[in-house]
């Protein structure tokens, strides 16, 4: 079993940014042995998240993301923390298809982070921020 390994970026809150925490994490949590599709999992949750923070926690103003990754034994842990604007209703934020912006966005990016950790914890504070935390376990291969 490896021992435990972490990181921690402090990116400032722009689009660009997202393509460069979803690598930077998938370049880490590569160090586990997880399937390619799963290592495609975190990619597409992690951009979700940041993505989050970017548009919605700071509505692509100024601000700053704070993203960690941290692993012991086979689970993997993400933080994704903004200090932007909060959530209200976290219960509705988290629901298929709620969205604050319709015009613009299908209200899919909890849902997909849901379907590909095994677990989503949000925690937010209107006004104060928002952080996501998610866990994923590499699953047992038959030996
Ligand atoms: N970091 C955040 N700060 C403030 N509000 C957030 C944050 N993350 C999510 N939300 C709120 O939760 C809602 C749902 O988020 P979700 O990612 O599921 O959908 P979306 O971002 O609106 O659409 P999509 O992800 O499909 O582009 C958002 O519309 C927004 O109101
Ligand atoms: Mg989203």
């Amino acid at each position: 079993m490896k021992t435990a390994n972490w990181i921690k970026l402090e990116i400032p809150s722009d689009t660009r940014n997202v393509a460069f925490a979803r690598t930077a994490v998938a370049l880490f949590a590569s160090q586990l042995d997880w399937t390619l599709d799963e290592l495609e999992d975190i990619k597409v949750a992690v951009s979700e998240a940041v993505s989050n923070s970017v548009i919605h926690g700071y509505s692509l103003q100024e601000g700053v993301v704070i993203v960690e990754a941290r692993y012991e034994g086979p689970e993997l842990s993400i933080s994704i923390e903004d200090f932007g604007q909060g959530i209200a209703d976290i219960e509705q934020a988290q629901e298929v298809g709620f969205t604050s912006i319709p015009e613009e966005r299908m209200g899919l990016g909890f849902t997909f982070m849901h379907e590909y950790m095994d677990q989503v914890l949000v925690a937010s504070e209107v006004g104060k921020g928002t952080k996501v935390t998610m866990v994923k376990r590499v699953k047992d291969v038959e030996s």
